[in-house]
């Protein structure tokens, strides 16, 4: 296998055995298969499409300022591979991995290659769009583990190569579907789309729930989830989705479904909701503030999930912003993300642990639901933090076990306010006897 970059820095990582990114086990798995030869990399396309039989393209698609889908990266790719393939004899297949604009394998990518090659489809060369699942933080896991193969071939003898190859790699049955390169590219997005609406909806109930008293969108999502027409998974809610994909999916399935005549509501509003839903979680801490001037703020994670250092589109980000701008003095502290988050904000504290994060605050927010954060007692809270506001957006804690103590104010996203019922009844029985 050759691994093709731009980046010298990335490419020189790799064949000394280290990883470019954090991503749990891909590290040990890197190191294995450079040492026993079965991967290197190199900086020129030429050396490594001539060096192969199939090409797989997984560069990045960034968004456009239109929401739209950046395929630069996409089409310099093509001419590259095309040009390679100008001294290449034999049967070559391109593979693009990249999630692309539907259309895009067909009416782009081919038809540049085959202009800088000189060769063409079914003879020389062949196409397909093969869009992957994998998740940041179980990536490794997912690329050996796939729940399906999705092959949109250009041709059958591109499918039928793909197929091949994949049933080489896992040397076992797998899950595969063939369709056409168009099905392909938007199934891709369709995926990510979806979960991204299931997401908006279980937060929508969140905030529902949060208006009636005693009701807890837990127990709503384990119930709903339960129906197999609607499954357990993607069912919890929290300060929003971010990351480098359903956000940026979601906008360019929009903006395409505009660019081809649609005038689609429901993607703008699994935007919406979840940009709002953000702004939630701020409101939360200002109105249980009074004011954010001044105050001290800390921010438990800043990964947009556990599991990756991955800070693009992250609530923490915006989050950040707008504590900033209210006047705050803000504190984070993330095992993964600190680096990725001092690029874009240098001026703000980062503690060296979560509890070391909590000292003298008036208010904990919890974003990231990492295992380490399930640790810290309520005792820690009380002792370091000024004044007890915890806003709990991943609802790891329990928050009426947390208010039992008079001082504590502990929100958990998706429950009424919690008020500790005993303490009610202790109150109640004081005012009666006053009377
Ligand atoms: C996603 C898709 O899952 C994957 O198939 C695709 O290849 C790339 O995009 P990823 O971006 O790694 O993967 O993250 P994912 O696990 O999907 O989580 C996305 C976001 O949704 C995170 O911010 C997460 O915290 C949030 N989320 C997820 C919820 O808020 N609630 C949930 O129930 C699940």
């Amino acid at each position: 296998m050759i691994g093709v970059d731009v980046d010298e820095n990335k490419v020189e990582m790799v064949n000394q055995r280290k990883s470019p990114i954090f991503e749990p086990g891909l590290q040990d798995l890197l190191a294995k298969v450079v040492r026993d030869g079965s991967l290197r990399c190199v900086t020129q396309t030429e050396k490594a499409v001539i060096g192969s039989d199939i090409t797989f393209v997984s560069v990045g698609t960034p968004s456009l300022r239109s929401g739209g889908t950046d395929l630069r990266f996409v089409r310099a790719a093509a001419k590259d591979i095309g040009r390679a393939l100008r001294e290449k004899s034999g049967y070559h297949l391109v593979v693009i991995t990249s999630t692309v604009t539907p259309g895009t394998t067909e009416s782009i990518v081919q038809p540049i290659v085959e202009e800088h090659s000189g060769k063409r489809l079914c003879e020389h060369l062949g196409f397909c769009m093969n869009p992957e699942f994998l998740r940041e933080g179980t990536a490794v896991h997912d690329v050996f583990h796939p729940h399906l193969v999705v092959i949109g071939e250009c041709d059958r003898r591109s499918g039928d190569q793909l197929e091949r190859f994949y049933q080489a790699f896992f040397d076992k049955k797998i899950p595969l579907m063939r369709v056409n390169p168009k099905t392909a590219e938007l199934i891709k997005y369709a995926n990510n789309a979806f979960l991204a609406t299931k997401i908006s909806f279980v937060n929508t109930i969140a905030n529902i729930c949060e208006r009636i008293p005693d009701a807890d969108v837990i127990s709503v999502a384990k119930a709903i989830g339960i129906d197999p027409r609607i499954g357990p998974h993607f069912m919890n809610a929290g300060a929003g989705f971010g990351g480098s994909c359903l956000p940026k999916d979601l906008r360019a399935l929009a903006a395409f479904a505009k660019r081809i005549g649609y005038r689609e509501t429901l993607l703008k509003a699994v935007s919406e909701v979840n940009e709002n839903q953000c702004r939630r979680v701020y409101e939360l801490a200002r109105r249980n503030l009074r004011t954010l001037k001044d105050k001290r703020i800390a921010l438990l994670g800043l990964a947009f999930k556990p599991g990756t250092d991955e800070t693009r589109d992250a609530p923490s980000i915006k989050l950040i912003r707008w504590f900033k701008n209210a006047g705050s003095k803000i504190r984070v502290y993330d095992p993964a993300a600190m680096k990725n988050v001092m690029r874009i904000y240098p001026e703000i504290s980062y503690a060296a642990s979560a509890t070391k994060c909590l000292d003298g605050v008036d208010c904990a927010i919890l974003l990231t639901e990492w295992e380490e954060f399930r640790k810290i007692k309520p005792e820690e809270f009380l002792s370091r933090m000024r004044t007890h506001v915890l806003i709990d957006a991943r609802r790891i804690y329990d928050s009426v076990q947390y208010s039992k103590n008079m001082h504590f104010v502990a929100i958990g996203l998706g429950r009424t306010k919690t008020r500790d019922k005993s303490r009610e009844c202790s109150r109640r029985k004081i005012t009666t006897r006053v009377k």
